[in-house]
């Protein structure tokens, strides 16, 4: 099979958020700390009658009806989640509902699990079976999502929602392309030890570094991988290959998992100081001053350099105003849907570009999940990408997420934190606050057993 990729997306989102600028009075910080300090605007919010399973039933089941998708016509479903509610029975588990009345049973695939990163995970996954000796010729289903909560604190502003459904398979018109530089190294920057609570524990200053560190790791395994495949191929006459290393220049739309708007900004810029490490007389380069101390700059030291960090975000900032902003709609509404924000991000993409521009272009990918597990790919636009524009609907849909006061984000986690982990209870939350078609939570009955509707 050639050009194995992303034929069809969907993204859900609950359907109220909350202002950024609303919880910072809320909360008593100074203004400006989360909307200028964590680049924040909204996040999206939902109560006890959610939960990831719900989530992700709304998002396949809508794929499959938006594209006039057949269910005996998907042959795996990869599901990437750290929201999930069981620690041995899968999410996907609950999707074969959605496949139950085709009589489809032969459907491989389960969760992959860590942190921002399962979804890329079920995305190689089913990548890698499209173009494997066991494909029987059927298409694969990528489906992640996740409820972004914080406790109390710091890291509450850096929430959100959201899920994601993507068809894959062969001829794509977002053609997953064959070289990934990966980093994974282990950390606690970020996990979930605590299994009486959704929340997750959090050393900031490190989630920040970890990130940063894994932008440079990803980014220098993918390029050297590249440089070696360029190397190749012009060994083998194809062509005029310039072995230039590959660098940003490379690519017209770079992507980023997004915990926040200001992270995204401060990776973008470590590509750009990438480049520059590799390139420094480039013209482009030329307000970076004392360049020299640059170069001569530990590693370890770099990732704790405000000035450096500062100088980038400058030097970058035009880029990330005509390239980036553009795969920040999701983000900008939803906030951090953690497996399913890099997706978002490329949803969000596909929404804003025209068809046309985007035809040809390359995407990069940057996926981070703390841990750590993390990934630099690309995606080349082979095709019309102008169903998936209209099926998503997507500025449309975001606008009409409900803002809602930020007293009501406060007593739908409380909700949440009152009924994590019982048996026999009914959810308080108000169906009202569901998309109408949406799946909800029905009930959770003594077995522990949970019960979807659809509104
Ligand atoms: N006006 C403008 N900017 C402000 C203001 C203000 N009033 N107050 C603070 N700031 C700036 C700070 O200067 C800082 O800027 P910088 O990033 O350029 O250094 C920024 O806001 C953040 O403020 P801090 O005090 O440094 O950090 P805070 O205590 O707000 O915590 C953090 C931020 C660590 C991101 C927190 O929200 C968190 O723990 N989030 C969850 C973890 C996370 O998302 N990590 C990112 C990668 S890991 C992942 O994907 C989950």
């Amino acid at each position: 099979p050639k050009d194995v990729g992303i034929l069809a997306m969907e993204m859900y989102f609950p359907r109220r958020c909350i202002s950024e600028e609303e919880l910072e009075e809320f909360d008593g910080v100074s203004k400006g700390k989360y909307t200028i300090g964590l680049g924040q605007k909204y996040m999206a919010c939902c109560d006890d009658r959610e939960d990831i399973n719900s989530f992700l039933l709304t998002a396949v089941h809508n794929l499959l009806e938006k594209y006039d998708i057949d269910p005996t016509s998907i042959g795996r479903i990869d599901v990437g989640t750290e929201t999930a509610v069981d620690l041995s029975k899968a999410s996907k588990t609950f999707l074969m509902d959605l496949f139950a009345a085709a009589g489809n049973t032969d459907v491989e695939g389960v969760d992959s699990k860590n942190a921002c990163y399962g979804s890329t995970a079920a995305l190689f996954n089913a990548v890698n079976w499209v173009e494997s000796s066991s494909w029987d010729g059927r298409n694969a289903l990528v489906v992640c999502g996740d409820i972004a909560i914080y406790a109390e604190g710091s890291g509450r502003p850096s929430g959100g929602a959201g899920a994601c459904a993507m068809l894959i398979g062969p001829n794509a018109p977002l053609a997953v392309e064959p070289i990934r530089g990966t980093h994974m190294v282990h950390a606690y920057d970020f996990y979930k030890p605590k299994l009486d609570s959704e929340y997750p524990e959090v050393d900031g200053p490190l989630s920040i570094t970890s990130y940063i560190s894994a932008v440079d790791a990803s980014y220098a395994a993918f390029r050297k991988k590249h440089a070696k495949a360029k190397k190749v191929a012009s060994l083998n006459g194809a062509g005029e290959a310039s072995l230039a290393a590959f660098s940003l220049a490379d690519v017209d739309y770079p992507v980023f998992h997004s915990p926040y708007g200001k992270m995204v900004q401060k990776a973008h810029a470590r590509l750009v100081y990438n480049d520059f490490l590799a390139n420094p007389a480039h013209p482009k380069y030329a307000a970076v001053a004392n360049p020299a101390a640059l170069l001569a700059q530990p590693h370890k030291e770099s990732l704790l350099d405000k000035t450096l960090e500062k100088t980038f975000m400058a030097v970058a900032k035009t880029d990330f105003d005509t390239r980036v902003e553009a795969s920040m709609k999701c983000a900008r509404r939803c906030g951090n849907m953690y497996t399913a924000s890099l997706y978002g991000g490329l949803s969000s993409l596909v929404a804003s570009v025209e068809p046309a521009e985007l035809l040809g272009k390359r995407i990069s990918m940057f996926a981070y999940g703390s841990g750590i597990a993390s990934s630099f790919f690309t995606i080349k636009v082979k095709g019309d990408t102008s169903a998936i524009r209209a099926n998503l609907d997507l500025v449309n849909r975001l606008a009409a997420i409900k803002v809602v006061p930020c007293q009501e984000y406060v007593d739908s986690l409380k909700l949440r934190e009152e009924h994590h982990l019982l048996k026999s209870w009914t959810p308080a939350g108000s169906v009202d606050n569901i998309w109408p078609g949406a799946y909800y939570l029905e009930e959770v009955d003594g077995k522990y057993r949970r019960k979807y509707a659809r509104a």
